[in-house]
């Protein structure tokens, strides 16, 4: 069986459920982040020790301002209300992406990323204002402004994921097969599940169904 070790998701079709179920985009934001704490809970049960959600891109600032606040609100809160019962679950919690928020988050991550830091049962990364080809120009520059030899080694040191396992399994719920910009140099030998469900549906069984199918799988990195 393969060892499971980081799971990373992207959280596609809270939009199409808010709107399917309460004619509102943002109710669907909000159930998702019921799911996304029932996936932590099953990630912990599980001993999974990394997980990876996918909580902003860099292209998601196109989208309408009241979505964008919504959901940064959302997040402040998550942050603000939740930060001591991660803590208390042994849970470190990083924040990958672009830290040019309002000062108030910037704060709230940084008094959760300090608070937690010590922690080793789960680390949950949270990609924020997260976008992977900026991950890796801005990792080619800093090669270049350090006077760096181009190696594999010393490109993957500059990444945000540094010091993180690259991911065993992708989910991506919502029923599209695409990647959005998430997490590319990482993936390049993760297994890809893409379930149909939106994610404000997708819970524990699905979940558990994916990981066991993954544990299954032949795992070959290119060779026979
Ligand atoms: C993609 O669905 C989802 C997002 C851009 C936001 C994900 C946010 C959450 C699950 C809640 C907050 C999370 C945390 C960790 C505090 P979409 O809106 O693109 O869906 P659509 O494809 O149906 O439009």
């Amino acid at each position: 069986m393969n060892p499971l070790n980081h799971v990373a998701i992207i959280m596609d079709g809270n939009g199409r459920w808010g709107l399917r179920y309460k004619k509102n985009r943002n109710d669907g934001h909000k159930e998702g982040l019921n799911t996304v704490e029932k996936i932590i809970k099953e990630t912990l049960k599980n001993k999974i020790k990394y997980l990876t959600l996918y909580a902003f891109s860099t292209e998601n600032w196109k989208r309408p301002k009241n979505e964008i606040n919504f959901l940064f609100n959302l997040l402040e809160n998550f942050l603000a209300e939740k930060i001591d019962e991660l803590n208390k679950k042994n849970i470190k919690l990083k924040i990958i992406g672009i830290k040019n928020f309002s000062e108030k988050l910037n704060n709230l991550i940084n008094k959760a990323e300090k608070k937690t830091s010590k922690n080793k049962k789960l680390q949950l990364n949270l990609a924020l204002n997260y976008g992977s080809k900026f991950e890796i120009l801005n990792s080619f520059k800093e090669l270049k402004k350090n006077k760096k030899k181009i190696t594999e080694k010393n490109f993957i040191s500059y990444l945000q994921t540094k010091n993180i396992p690259d991911p065993d399994l992708l989910i991506r719920t919502g029923n599209t097969k695409r990647l959005s910009n998430f997490l590319l140099w990482q993936i390049a030998y993760s297994e890809i599940y893409f379930e149909k469900k939106l994610w404000p549906s997708f819970n524990r069984k699905d979940y558990i169904e994916i990981i066991n199918n993954y544990k299954m799988i032949k795992r070959k990195f290119g060779n026979i």
